[in-house]
């Protein structure tokens, strides 16, 4: 992360001064109809839910899956994609993806999606234009064709709100294009209310005055800030709109982690011909795909968004697992700070397909997924103690949404 100003696309959505949350309005409600709705995928068994579910901060519900290959099967039994489930709440504040040039280098700020392929220039928000990819996606609902996504849309008992937000005339057979586009937006707007992003967290009561953090949480955001340096990236400061702070920066970075072993996608030879030999390049990978940003891939392959931090540690109970990083390979928050930490302190593990247990039992961390590119400035050997360590974790249970003052 650099120090340049981020300018946010998006426009601020507060809860009450009570931190009550709002009714929705009726767009948004109709965004929740459409995100919860399991016909909307081929085997009529698959929301966004599935994979986006609230009481685990919008992320992955399946505490199994979370344990090991992290990555979520499609409405299509048998098929998996290649990522872990990234929160969609606090998603629709990343502006369309663009950069800034900076000691002649370009920094990509923006979008949506590890790599930042939904850029938001299609339909204005990243979040609207990343609504639009799961239906269609082999490996997730699996839908062959939007018309596909509009007539279920159409015949749903949510279809009157559908028609009096958008108009009478948009389950018209000639103009399913626009409301594919206007099913992307209901959703976007329902991503951007208060349901999703609550700012009901501890810290955000902290913030207001209304809470107080004890001694371990207070050690720990100090050390987030300081020795940590984790707000370079996740940052604490609140937005140029004055939102409360959104815990990134909506910048890529390449932090060197490992592949998980345990990724399904490794196996999913009709889509991934390379099997174990493939690597996910991240930014990199989406840059070389488009004419106009070719030229900077190299210098972005391994990189990816960095996520926010609320509702990290969100979960129905204690003891369920969720997991960290693009592939999943992090079962815990110790886990991944402990990494942070010890990256570049331990061995190398001498296989690289080492898993998680396995890398802190054998006390080694297994070769970055991408070497290139790997950020050793701010990370890597933080001389942090393992007291540290924990006070860190703590603090991040601070920002779960849902707190009672
Ligand atoms: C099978 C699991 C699955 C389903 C179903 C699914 N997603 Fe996702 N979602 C993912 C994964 C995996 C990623 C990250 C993919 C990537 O980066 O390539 C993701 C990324 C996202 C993001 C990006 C967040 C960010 O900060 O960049 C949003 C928002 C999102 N999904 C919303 C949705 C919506 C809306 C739907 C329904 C239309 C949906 N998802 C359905 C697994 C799923
Ligand atoms: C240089 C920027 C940078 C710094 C500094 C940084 N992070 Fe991150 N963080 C990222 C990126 C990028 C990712 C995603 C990386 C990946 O999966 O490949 C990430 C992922 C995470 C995740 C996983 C979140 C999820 O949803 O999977 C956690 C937790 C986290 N960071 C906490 C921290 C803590 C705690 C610190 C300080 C000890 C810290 N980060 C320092 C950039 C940074």
């Amino acid at each position: 992360m650099r120090k340049t100003a981020i300018i946010y696309a998006t426009a601020l959505c507060l809860t009450t001064a009570t931190g009550a949350a709002q009714a929705l309005t009726p767009i948004e409600q109709l965004g929740k109809d459409i995100f919860f709705d399991p016909n909307l995928s081929f085997n009529a068994n698959q929301a966004c839910a599935a994979c986006h579910s609230p009481g685990v901060g919008w992320t992955g519900p399946d505490p199994a899956i979370n344990a090991t290959g992290a990555v979520y099967e499609g409405s299509i039994a048998g098929r998996f994609g290649n990522r872990k489930p990234p929160s969609s709440a606090y998603a629709t504040f990343s502006p369309t993806l663009h950069y800034v040039m900076e000691r002649r280098e370009a920094l990509f700020i923006g979008g949506n999606f590890w790599d930042g392929r939904a850029t938001g220039e299609k339909l204005g928000k990243p979040a609207a234009d990343q609504a639009q990819g799961p239906f269609l996606n082999p490996l997730e609902h699996a839908l062959s064709a939007s018309a596909d996504v509009v007539s279920e849309v159409c015949v749903s008992s949510y279809a009157d709100l559908f028609q009096q937000v958008w108009g009478p005339d948009v389950c018209d057979p000639d103009k399913v294009a626009a409301a594919f586009d206007n099913i992307a937006r209901s959703i976007a707007a329902f991503e951007a209310s208060p349901e999703s992003n609550a700012f009901t967290s501890k810290y955000d009561y902290y913030l207001k005055g209304l809470a107080r953090l004890t001694r371990e949480e207070r050690k720990g955001l100090i050390l987030f800030k300081t020795k940590g340096r984790c707000a370079n990236c996740h940052v604490l400061d609140r937005g140029p709109n004055g939102e409360p702070p959104l815990l990134t920066d909506f910048t890529y970075e390449n932090l060197g982690v490992p592949r998980n072993p345990e990724n399904p996608f490794y196996t999913q030879t009709d889509f991934n011909p390379l099997g174990d030999s493939w690597i996910d390049l991240g930014l990199g990978g989406f840059l070389a795909s488009r004419e106009d940003y070719q030229q900077f891939a190299a210098a972005n392959d391994g990189k990816q968004k960095v996520p926010t931090l609320r509702n990290v540690d969100k979960r129905p109970h204690e003891g369920f697992v969720k997991a960290y990083g693009h592939n999943g390979y992090f079962k815990s928050l110790k886990g991944i700070v402990h990494f942070y930490n010890t990256r570049d302190v331990k061995p190398v593990c001498a296989d690289p397909f080492t898993t998680e247990a396995d890398a802190l039992a054998q006390n080694c961390w297994p070769a970055p997924e991408v070497p290139e590119n790997v950020n050793i400035r701010e990370l890597g050997n933080l001389h942090l103690t393992e007291d540290q360590e924990d006070a860190i974790v703590t603090f991040l249970k601070t920002l779960s949404d849902g707190y009672q003052p």
